[in-house]
């Protein structure tokens, strides 16, 4: 018993695709580095299986892959394919370095797939199929086989095969409901159905992967849990393919707070949720819903007084997680610029961070800016300092030294910028624009010359108050494609905060062209050394 008067319950293998479907959310790529980061943070968080990408995708893909696989130590590390040998190879190839690698293969199951996707019959789907889970299991001893758009599927088809493929040696089978098209009732009873009706059934883990069309990719996930599936398929924050995948954090606190219903557990270290759903946002670019379950801002604010009243008399009036247990900042704890560099290591020690002398440096010069200004700094001004100063995975080629400007109702809006070039040389140029950010993009782009389109501009105040700071987040598309071994890449976000929100765009666009910079030298640098893979 662990005081919750609820005995220990099962175990839900957690298999994380955040890197994978997660990453698949437009406008999300994520580089190499960005990728291991958050590969590290989830391998920390406990969850059991990561699929890190597509390997034969893209070279960046194949090489986060191969990267993770090196650096992955507990978890099981794996790659998704078509059901093509030649799929399966260049993963099993990206996954070399695994100490525990899985192949995650398969097609689509529902008629829909079969006829107009694969334009095949379902005799020669399943015959590819168990091709593939034979062929995956020359290389790794843990296959997984994922029947496309299981929700859709007739039972009967599907049922025949689970058993092929578990037959042919499928250590998992996924069952997704891959447009989001299931209800809780419908998905819970095709688990169950598969239970009833696949002989070989117990020689396979159930995993079950939601997508979030209509809202019910956690209802779905829960029910099928009940029904006897026993790994689920989540992301971070729920991104991917168009309304999402599952989330993750929603079906860990669901099993969590509700143990006395589902009676069924995960490996999840819940109080890292929060922080890491902040790393998938901010490299990511993908903000966050304000009243998102479990992570969003808004998730335990109590706005009505009769609420805050009840929960200042007793927090389990209206919160039924305590935000400790999922790592929400307290943030009544702030800091002042009389804090000094003691009290900041103390407070970014508590918060779980460790920082290199160098890295603290930065961090606290920019905290005492913060203080100047804002009078205190509390936790979420300083992750917003940590995102900017220290999170960033790419070389910075330019950096921005000053911005000033003028606007106002008479006044024709523009800006000056110094910014310091990869030569060290320091360029100082202005222009004037439609309003503020325009002047200055327009400026910047006057030094750096990097022809772009801004595609999506949003601004989030990261605290309250008429001082607080403004989180900007930007995405870019490159007019010259950043070309790796024939894919393309043109998208690129950025992110900058400030207390002044005309810098902190411009500290976004900076981040942008400095991200898109990055990958086109990687990519030439591929290019020249004769590709990746
Ligand atoms: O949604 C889906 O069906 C998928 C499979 C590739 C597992 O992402
Ligand atoms: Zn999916």
């Amino acid at each position: 018993m662990d005081g919750s008067g609820v005995g220990t319950g099962q175990r839900v293998m957690v298999f994380d695709t955040t890197l994978r479907d997660g990453e698949q959310s437009p406008g999300a790529a994520l580089n190499v580095n960005e990728k291991v980061e958050i590969a590290h943070a989830l391998e920390e968080m406990g969850v059991d299986i990561l699929e890190a990408g597509f390997p034969i995708s893209s070279p960046g893909d194949f090489r986060a892959v191969e990267r993770i696989s090196e650096e992955m130590r507990n978890c099981v590390v794996c790659g998704l394919t078509r059901a093509h040998r030649k799929d399966i190879e260049v993963a099993a190839e990206a996954l070399r370095a695994a100490v525990h690698p899985r192949i995650h293969t398969g097609l689509g199951v529902s008629d829909v797939h079969v006829q107009y996707k694969l334009r095949t019959t379902r005799e020669d789907a399943l015959a590819m199929g168990v091709d593939a889970v034979r062929h995956a299991k020359r290389f790794v001893e843990d296959v997984q086989y994922y029947a496309e758009d299981a929700g859709r599927a007739e039972p009967a088809y599907l049922y025949r095969v689970l058993e092929a493929v578990i037959a042919a040696g499928a250590t998992v089978v996924n069952i997704p409901d891959t447009t989001g098209y299931s209800t809780p009732e419908e998905f819970g009873a095709l688990i169950a159905g598969i239970v009833d009706h696949v002989p070989n059934i117990d020689k396979a883990v159930i995993s079950v992967h939601c997508h979030n069309d209509l809202g019910m990719a956690t209802a779905n996930t829960l029910a099928a849990l009940v029904n006897g599936a026993r790994q689920i398929e989540v992301t971070m924050n729920g991104i991917g393919e168009r309304a999402g995948n599952c989330s993750l954090e929603e079906v860990v606190m669901a099993l969590r707070t509700r143990r006395d219903h589902y009676r069924l557990e995960t490996g999840v270290d819940a109080r890292r949720i929060y922080p890491i759903s902040r790393l998938v946002s901010q490299l990511t670019g993908i903000p966050v819903q304000p009243n998102k379950a479990v992570v969003g801002t808004n998730a335990f604010a109590h706005s009505s007084g009769i609420h805050q009243d009840g929960v200042l008399k007793e927090r389990t009036t209206y919160e039924i997680m305590n935000p400790r247990d999922v790592g929400v900042p307290d943030s009544e704890i702030v800091l002042s610029a009389r804090s000094g560099r003691a009290g900041l290591r103390h407070r970014l020690a508590e918060l779980g961070y460790t920082f290199q002398e160098d890295q603290f440096e930065k961090l606290y010069e920019r905290f005492l800016r913060v203080a100047d200004k804002k009078k205190t700094v509390d936790t979420r001004d300083l992750e917003a300092i940590i995102a900017d100063e220290v999170q960033v995975f790419f070389e910075e080629t330019y950096h921005l030294e000053q911005v000033q400007v003028a606007c106002g109702d008479r006044a024709i809006p523009t800006a000056t910028v110094s910014i310091r070039g990869p030569d060290g040389q320091v360029t100082c140029d202005a222009d004037h624009g439609a309003g503020p950010v325009d002047a200055v993009y327009r400026a910047i782009n006057r030094v750096i010359g990097e022809p772009n389109e801004l595609i999506e501009f949003s601004i989030q105040a990261v605290t309250e108050g008429i001082d607080a700071v403004g989180r900007v987040t930007i995405r870019i598309q490159a007019e010259d494609p950043v070309k790796e071994n024939g894919f393309e890449r043109r998208v690129f976000s950025g992110r900058g905060s400030d207390t002044d929100i005309v810098v902190a765009s411009a500290k976004a666009y900076m981040f942008a062209l400095n991200r898109l910079i990055a990958a086109r030298r990687e990519a030439d640098q591929q290019a020249s050394a004769g590709g990746a893979t």
